[in-house]
């Protein structure tokens, strides 16, 4: 248990902490709760590794923050720019305190997909993936990930991950295909978590509550999605809905935690397929082979 709450603000679950010393890698920095992981960050004297779709809009959010840092350009929904990304942060040659893997879409109202894989899946999930397992060689002792994940992983049910049907075409459904996006995000933070026994190194999903942010850019009537939602859970400012994923990539009192899914600054429980460590397994074999594929097909 830590002593925050729905409330606390990124800003509160780090009061007091030196990170001077510190790399933090932020995907999404430039827009909602990435770009406030960084002022936060760099408010407490970390080293910032700002990832983008662009490097100008990587910059430009630092710009606009007044913060310093190092601007990557990656694409998460391109296998290539992402490997890009990847040798680009082992070029600056620094230990990583912590990934925080942010970036993410959601509700794609038609199937959009990448090499044949529906594409909210694919930026949020694979192209995760393939980050973070490309940057794991750098992180410290005690080094942490944080994987981006939601609530709406109950969006996944009845069927769940589905893992034959990656691509989406069989009865398409935005909100569902995000769940499952989502619920794939707390698995592989499990498959992560568990590779890292035997070392210091934690990776932890969150859910940083319900936000209005450019998240919602694909709903149709985004103010009408939100005053439903309100009706039964409260709205976060932009501040409380960074702190679950600040608390989780720093606060000393978390050392040693990993494979959990936190919510409100707490220890949650997801639904039982986020618990399920067979299908993480899976999802891990099959989320390799698409690396793969796509890779090789890049450099043919
Ligand atoms: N806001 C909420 O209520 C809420 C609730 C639950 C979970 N979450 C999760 O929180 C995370 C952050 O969301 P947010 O609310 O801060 O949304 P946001 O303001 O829309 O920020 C999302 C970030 O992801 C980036 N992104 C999207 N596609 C990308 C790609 N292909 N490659 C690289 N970056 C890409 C966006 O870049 P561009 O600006 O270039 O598009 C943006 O920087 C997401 O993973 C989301 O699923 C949010």
């Amino acid at each position: 248990m830590t002593p925050f709450n729905f409330h606390s603000t990124a800003q509160e679950v780090t009061e007091g902490l030196d990170l001077s010393g510190q790399t933090f890698v932020v995907t999404g920095s430039n827009s909602g709760l990435g770009k406030e992981s960084i002022r936060v960050l760099a408010m407490r004297g970390a080293n910032i590794i700002a990832c983008a779709r662009t490097i100008e809009k990587a910059q430009s959010a630092m710009d606009e923050l007044g913060i310093s840092g190092t601007p990557i350009a990656c694409d998460l929904a391109d296998l290539h720019s992402v490997s890009q990304a990847i040798k680009a942060i082992h070029a600056i040659n620094t230990p990583i305190q912590c990934i925080i893997a942010n970036a993410g879409i959601m509700a794609l109202p038609t199937l959009q997909q990448v090499q044949g894989i529906e594409l909210q899946f694919f930026t949020n999930h694979v192209g995760h993936f393939h980050f973070v397992t490309g940057l794991t060689d750098l992180l410290t002792d005690n080094g942490r990930v944080v994987v981006l994940s939601s609530r709406a992983h109950a969006y996944a049910r009845p069927q769940g991950l589905e893992l034959d049907n990656l691509s989406g075409e069989r009865d398409y459904h935005d909100w569902r295909m995000y769940g499952r996006s989502k619920l794939a995000n707390i698995l592989f933070a499990k498959s992560l978590n568990q590779r890292f026994q035997g070392t210091n190194r934690r990776a932890n999903s969150v859910h940083p509550g319900v936000i209005k942010t450019n998240l919602g850019r694909y709903v149709p009537d985004r103010e009408a999605m939100y005053a439903q939602i309100q009706k039964t859970i409260p709205l976060k400012t932009i501040s409380e809905g960074t702190a679950t994923q600040c608390l989780v990539a720093t606060h000393p009192a978390l050392e040693g935690i990993g494979g959990e899914y936190f919510s409100d600054c707490q220890i949650a429980t997801p639904l039982p397929q986020g618990l399920d460590m067979d299908l993480a397994e899976q999802l891990w074999t099959v989320t390799e082979a698409i690396i793969a594929k796509v890779l090789a097909l890049k450099s043919t």
